[in-house]
Parts: structure tokens; C-alpha cells; sequence
């Protein structure tokens, strides 16, 4: 991932204004870091099916961190999560102002689909990604399941309706990062399987989220834990012994998919999958 991370740093969001401190705050959140895991999935897909379309999948990658990462600097606002730490960072609001964190989200939000614009790929491919990016990042993906978050805090939902949540807040950008790096390489038949893997990978990170949450110091988690009281969560609904069992089920039902992936995919994601599929162990 160092050159995923030199690909970044060479391309972040620049602008040269009046303005004294906003391309500072666009590039603060990504240079912060944090673990990558969708980039890293991304190009781990297309590491195994075909190594030769690394370089052009650097865009395609960066393009899904920035819409991540404009996901968080929203999700800690006053309004939403209201929270002060994001990766082992003061959050944009609390460096300088809610306006600035605002429009730097939404700066890095179209930027995302600039940087899928220029990438070097056929049109009829950029347009298949920005599709992606945009259905599972936006008003029926990643924008949805936080309305849905923001909308029911302190009520109750059942948790097949926590599992709609999940799916919506934050498995589908996950799995649309599986699914993007197969149709990079041409394979549709494979995208489809690694778009379902990805939703379910998805709803245990978030799972795993939740978990942490509780047994994390915000130190440890370079955010603020212990915020999601009102959330509606497994922890929350059907306590942490629970939530870790429904997390165990579904890491193990994740683990056995695995083995049914091909010799270079199972090798190439396997360290990635194995170290997340476990983490709130
Ligand atoms: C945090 O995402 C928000 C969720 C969807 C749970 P990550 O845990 O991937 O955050 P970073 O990118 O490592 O900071
Ligand atoms: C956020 O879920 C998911 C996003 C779409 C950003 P959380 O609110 O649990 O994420 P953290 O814990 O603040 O990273
Ligand atoms: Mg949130
Ligand atoms: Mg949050
Ligand atoms: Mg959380």
C-alpha cells in the first residue's frame, strides 16, 4: 500500500485561492491516514486478476478513499456523530468551523468523480465506475443508511432493520470497492460474486465498528468511542455478547466464501480479509 499511499500524497485536492486555510483543510483528513481498506481491497482484486492494470487502479482507489473520507468529516459534524477525533486527529469543525468541514466534504465528494474522469481507462469503463461509486456511496447507499442512522437514533429498530442499516452506511462502498477492481479487469461475472462477498464483509466491519466502540479508548481508536448510546447498533440492541456472536457467525460464514475464490484472489486478499474479518476479536 506505500504506493497507494505516494499515489495520494502526489495527487491530493489542491486549490490556490484568497482563501487562507482551505486547501490545508481538503488535504487534512487524508493526510490524517487511516487503514485504507477499501483502496486496499480495490487493488488487492485487481493485484490478483490482472497486475498489469495496478497503476490505473491507483485512481479508482483514491477516488473511493476521498468519497470515504468526505463520508467521515460529515459523519462527525455538530449535526451528525458530533464528534472531535477522527483519525488520531482533531475533526475539521473543531480545527477551524462547521463551514469549513461542510464544504471540504463536499469538495472531496465531487472530487472523487473528477479523479474517476481523468483516470486512464476506456470511457465506456469510467462510466461503469462512476456508476458504482456513485449508487453505493450516494442517496441508495451511504447517504441513505445515514439518514437512516441520524433518523431512528433513540429508536429502536429491529435487527433485520440494523442489517438494512449496515448494509446501506457502509457495506455497499466496501463492496462496490471488490466489485470495482473485478470490472477494471474486465470481469463482470466475478464482480457480481465479490459485490455480495463485499455487503456482507461490509455489515460484520460495521458490526466490528459498533463493538469497538465499547472496547476501545478513543486513543486506541483515534476517534471518540463510547458515542453511540442513541445508535442503533447490535451492541446497543442485543448487547456486546451477542453482537461478538453474531460478528463470529458471520467472520466464519466470510472465512469459508473465501476458500471458494481462486488460487491468486485467495492469495492476494486472504492477509487483508483474514486481519479484518477478526478484528473485534
Ligand atoms: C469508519 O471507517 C466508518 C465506518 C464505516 C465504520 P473506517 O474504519 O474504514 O475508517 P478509516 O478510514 O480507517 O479512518
Ligand atoms: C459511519 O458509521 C459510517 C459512515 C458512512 C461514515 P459510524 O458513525 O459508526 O463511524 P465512526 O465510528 O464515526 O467511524
Ligand atoms: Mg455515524
Ligand atoms: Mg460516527
Ligand atoms: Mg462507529
Amino acid at each position: 500500500m506505500h504506493k497507494f499511499e505516494a499515489f495520494l500524497l502526489e495527487n491530493l485536492p489542491k486549490s490556490t485561492s484568497i482563501h487562507p486555510t482551505y486547501e490545508a483543510a481538503l488535504q487534512e483528513m487524508l493526510i490524517a491516514g487511516g487503514k485504507r481498506f477499501r483502496p486496499a481491497l480495490l487493488l488487492g482484486v485487481v493485484k490478483a486478476l490482472n497486475p498489469l492494470m495496478l497503476d490505473s487502479a491507483r485512481h479508482a482507489a483514491y477516488a473511493i478513499e476521498l468519497l470515504h473520507t468526505y463520508s467521515l468529516i460529515h459523519d462527525d459534524l455538530p449535526a451528525m456523530d458530533d464528534s472531535p477525533l477522527r483519525r488520531g486527529k482533531p475533526t475539521l469543525h473543531i480545527v477551524y468551523d462547521e463551514v469549513t468541514a461542510i464544504l471540504v466534504g463536499d469538495a472531496l465528494n465531487t472530487y472523487s468523480f473528477e479523479v474517476l474522469s481523468n483516470a486512464p481507462f476506456s470511457d465506456a469503463l469510467k462510466v461503469k465506475l462512476v456508476r458504482e461509486l456513485a449508487s453505493n456511496g450516494g442517496l441508495n447507499g451511504m447517504v441513505l443508511g445515514q439518514a437512516i442512522d441520524c433518523y431512528f437514533e433513540n429508536q429502536p429498530l429491529k435487527v433485520e432493520e440494523i442489517k438494512v442499516l449496515h448494509t446501506n452506511k457502509t457495506a455497499k462502498l466496501i463492496a462496490a470497492s471488490m466489485k470495482m477492481g473485478a470490472l477494471i479487469c474486465g470481469n463482470e461475472e466475478l464482480a457480481d460474486k465479490l459485490y455480495e462477498f463485499g455487503i456482507k464483509l461490509g455489515v460484520l466491519f460495521q458490526i466490528q465498528d459498533d463493538i469497538l466502540d465499547v472496547t476501545q479508548s478513543s486513543e486506541e481508536a483515534g476517534k471518540l468511542t463510547n458515542n453511540d448510546e442513541d445508535k442503533n447498533s447490535f451492541v446497543t440492541i442485543l448487547g456486546l455478547d451477542e453482537a461478538m456472536r453474531e460478528a463470529n457467525v458471520l467472520a466464519e460464514q466470510l472465512t469459508e466464501e473465501m476458500q471458494s475464490f481462486d488460487e491468486s484472489l485467495r492469495s492476494e486478499l486472504s492477509p487483508i480479509l483474514t486481519k479484518y474479518i477478526n478484528r473485534h476479536k
